[in-house]
């Protein structure tokens, strides 16, 4: 059987930290609010002059140098963003130049928060049918540069950040399985109301702006991350207590708790990274992963259950033999 494997890990945040104290000083809220209903401390934000693609570069570069793989090897470039430098050309294809990856395949791909599992299923599936061999995956994102700073429901959640695995064929697993979802059914709870086709509004020609609905959000979130966790554990005959690792999407930390809860697994065992980075969407969890891995905290062998929930809806989880 061909399988892909996690053959290296890297991310990059940014210099600036914002933290809750100065953000009270911004809109109505307080630190204890933030803390209390997130878990958030504080959060990175990109220099004025820094894009997602710069963010990408770096962490695909330390993912590159910890797998001992050139550039020139890997043929296919898969980056999860809703926050692309650029309409078109694709923040991937800017990227592939800057590292040197020669003409391999390199796509965007939009997912909202579940970015980077959506790129590594599909990163997954063309490792599978043999139609590549070694993948860079990544979630870069610069969602600072699209709050609207008087919006306090918002603007205290997120920030920027990126994460990058090297996905390399092996005969053994690897990644056991992946599973992605989406229902457009939600999509007024979070999002944009403005874009490129359906064109800015006169109150929003400053920009785009992240709108959200969060407690209804919240809810949706904690059931359907429920359900995803059983039907990936389900998939692999796997019982709650095979996992070693829980490396959630890191949006508010009483929703990772409550999938800790459903998985009967301690908070020793969850990989929790929302307290210093914030909400940074597609990059949350390859951000998280590639701490523990550089920690020490995960191990090779150990089996890591990747779980994200986002914009659209989308969904997903990929389990992971390390
Ligand atoms: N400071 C102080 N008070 C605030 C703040 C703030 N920053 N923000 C909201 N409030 C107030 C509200 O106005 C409300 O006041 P009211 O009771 O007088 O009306 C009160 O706090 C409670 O508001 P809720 O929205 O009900 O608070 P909740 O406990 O649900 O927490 C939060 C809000 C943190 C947004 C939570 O709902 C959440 O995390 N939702 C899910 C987010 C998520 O997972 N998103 C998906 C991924 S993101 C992506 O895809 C890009």
């Amino acid at each position: 059987m061909r399988y892909s494997r996690i053959i290296g890990t890297g991310s990059y945040l940014p210099e600036t930290v914002l933290t809750n104290a100065e953000l009270e000083q911004r809109v109505d809220t307080t630190d204890q609010w933030i803390r209390e209903r997130t878990g958030i401390r504080e959060r990175r934000v990109a220099a004025p002059d820094q894009t997602t693609c710069d963010l990408a570069e770096m962490a695909a570069r330390r993912a590159m140098e910890a797998a001992g793989v050139d550039p020139s090897e890997i043929d296919l470039l898969i980056l999860g963003t809703t926050t692309p430098d650029l309409v078109f050309p694709s923040t991937a294809c800017l990227l592939q130049t800057r590292l040197g990856l020669g003409e391999c395949g390199a796509f965007d791909l939009n997912a909202a928060c579940s970015g980077f599992i959506y790129g590594l299923s599909v990163a997954d599936q063309f490792i599978r049918a043999g139609t590549a061999e070694k993948v860079l995956v990544i979630g870069a994102e610069t969602l600072t540069r699209m709050l609207d700073w008087n919006d306090r429901s918002t603007c205290v959640l997120f920030g920027d950040g990126a994460g990058a695995v090297v996905l390399a064929a092996d005969e053994k697993p690897g990644i056991m399985s992946t599973h992605i979802h989406a229902n457009g059914h939600y999509s007024d709870l979070l999002g944009t109301s403005v874009g490129v086709s359906r064109g800015f509004k006169a109150e929003e020609r400053g920009g785009v702006r992240v709108k959200m609905k969060g407690n209804e959000v919240f809810k949706v979130a904690v059931n359907t991350l429920g359900r995803i966790v059983d039907e990936t554990l389900a998939a692999n005959n796997l019982e709650k207590h095979d996992l070693d690792w829980l490396i959630p999407h890191q949006a508010n930390l009483r929703i990772i708790k409550a999938t800790a809860r459903k998985l009967d697994m301690s908070m020793d065992q969850v990989i929790v990274t929302v307290d210093q980075h914030g909400n940074t969407s597609a990059a949350s969890v390859p951000l998280a992963l590639d701490e523990a891995v550089r920690s020490g905290r995960v191990k090779r062998g150990e089996k890591l259950l990747l779980e994200a929930f986002g914009g659209g809806f989308t969904w997903g989880a990929a389990l992971v033999r390390y």
